[in-house]
């Protein structure tokens, strides 16, 4: 009987490449600014949005003097601003029938609060889009006349799960309270509970201004920026901290490297000095367990699927005897996996039947994003290409860059293993999970062709408590 042992998880690694060494010491703000870009594409906004906004909001703090010690507790609110933004996705779709991720982008350059053309032009533009005339009135109508109750309800889900988000990795209430209460207005209009002027925490004066300024700088230009928050000021916005942003602008200030590759140099050296936070083990695990459950709560398709990838993951890389230093990073990377998933919008994850060819493209792209997110963060470069090979067979068959065995890491190989199994196995809200059996033929059918026979020997292994059959393996030697 051969036992698998492959202890060396660079097996099998491109020639040059090395297997991750985390950099001895990484700060945790690091880490969030580069996660933040998966955030920006489930709000619909292009990457490094967080990262500008919260550059934006710690140039207005230092502005209105802010002390240091706000200050640097305001950082991690303005960068986790949209930690929540993946919980009510689902019901957005739901409620409009059409690509939830352009509305979350185009709200924020419509004042929907006044009722008028621009609210009128928006929901004509993202209502049942795809729908025949009549449906489509219908439905308009239906959104209309619960348009408040549902804008509420959308905005509680989304702050109730952004500031659970930020207590869970350890920050402090005044962080989770400016991530609550983000879309508060100055004039008591906003959600979730209506409050006015100063009962509006600064911390969400500022990123609320902030994100603002941000998505009119991306969309229109600086000066089209100041001035929409101009035509707001006193409504959704603080008149001070308007003012600050004024006077900021015309010194130039405001909008100061926003355009620089290296946003994410720049905003580090915005968090105050005294404060810096270096991650830990522990802290990094938190984080990638907190994003697992981002990415989870998009969709009810996907519910718990991160966590059954990684507990799936793991199980086959312990059968591989590997070490537990591997079997962190195979968890992290494995929990990770689907983070381009968040730039699916939901009308297309949950589309009853095919996907159209457009649709699918989308789809298929998601594993780029995965990578251009991961690999960011310092420490996660090899990681990040394991990850974003999920999809790929190892007769090249996969997607997104068709890659086959000779570049297929012993990582790569259990994710893609582990990720089909679960995506069998786990429960569906449309159907049950596929018994084990029927799942141990369907993952032995596509072994070794398009998958790594010693991982689905390995998984099923562990899965019934029994020795993995023998098998030949051509390009490894397992240790007997
Ligand atoms: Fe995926
Ligand atoms: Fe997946």
């Amino acid at each position: 009987m051969t036992r698998l042992d492959a202890n060396d998880p660079n097996s099998r690694m491109l020639p040059g490449q090395q297997r991750d060494q985390l950099p001895s010491s990484i700060r945790l703000s690091e880490i969030i600014s580069a996660l933040s870009y998966a955030l920006d594409l489930t709000e619909g906004q292009p990457m490094g949005h967080s990262v500008r906004t919260c550059m934006i909001g710690m140039r207005l703090a230092q502005q209105v003097g802010m002390s240091a010690q706000e200050q640097a507790d305001l950082y991690y609110a303005l960068l986790l601003k949209d930690a929540g933004c993946s919980s009510n996705a689902s019901r957005l779709f739901h409620i409009l029938n059409a690509d939830e991720i352009r509305a979350k982008g185009d709200v924020k350059t419509t004042d929907w609060t006044r009722v008028g053309w621009e609210s009128l032009h928006y929901a004509l533009t993202h209502v049942a889009t795809g729908m025949p005339f009549l449906q489509r009135m219908q439905r308009l109508f239906q959104v209309a006349a619960t348009q408040q109750q549902d804008s509420c309800t959308l905005v509680k889900i989304r702050c109730e799960r952004g500031s659970y988000i930020a207590k869970q990795l350890g920050f402090s209430d005044s962080v989770s309270a400016g991530i609550y209460n983000l879309d508060e207005h100055w004039n008591g209009r906003g959600y979730p509970d209506g409050l006015r002027k100063q009962e509006i925490p600064v911390f969400s004066r500022i990123a609320n201004l902030a994100q603002t300024l941000d998505v009119f700088l991306a969309a229109r230009g600086p000066e089209a920026a100041l001035e929409a928050v101009q035509k707001r000021s006193g409504r959704w916005f603080d008149p001070e901290l308007v003012k600050a942003a004024a006077s900021l602008a015309k010194s130039g200030a405001l909008w100061n490297s926003l355009d620089q590759k290296d946003l994410l140099g720049n905003v580090a050296s915005l968090e105050p000095e005294h404060r810096r936070i270096t991650a830990n083990e522990d802290s990094i695990d938190k984080i990638c367990i907190a994003f697992a459950e981002v990415i989870d709560a998009k969709s009810p398709f996907t519910y718990r699927h991160s966590s059954g990838v990684a507990d799936a993951a793991v199980e086959i890389g312990q059968w591989f005897g590997m070490n537990a230093k591997s079997l962190k990073m195979l968890r992290r990377a494995a929990l990770l996996h689907d983070i381009g998933k968040l730039s699916v919008p939901n009308s297309i994850l949950e589309k009853p039947g095919k996907p159209t060819n457009e649709e699918w493209t989308v789809i298929k792209n998601h594993p780029y994003y995965t990578l251009e997110i991961l690999k960011k963060i310092p420490g996660f470069e090899r990681l990040s290409q394991d990850a974003a090979a999920h999809h790929e067979k190892l007769d090249g068959s996969g997607y997104w860059r068709g890659w086959g065995s000779d570049q297929l890491s012993r990582f790569a190989r259990i994710l893609a293993v582990a990720d089909i199994f679960d995506a069998l196995h786990a429960k569906r809200p449309y159907r049950d999970g596929i018994p084990l059996e029927k799942v141990f033929q369907m993952l032995r059918e596509d072994a070794p062709r398009a998958l790594d026979l010693p991982c689905v020997e390995a998984l099923i292994a562990s899965k019934t408590n029994s020795e993995p059959i023998a098998f030949v393996e051509p390009e490894i030697s397992f240790a007997t």
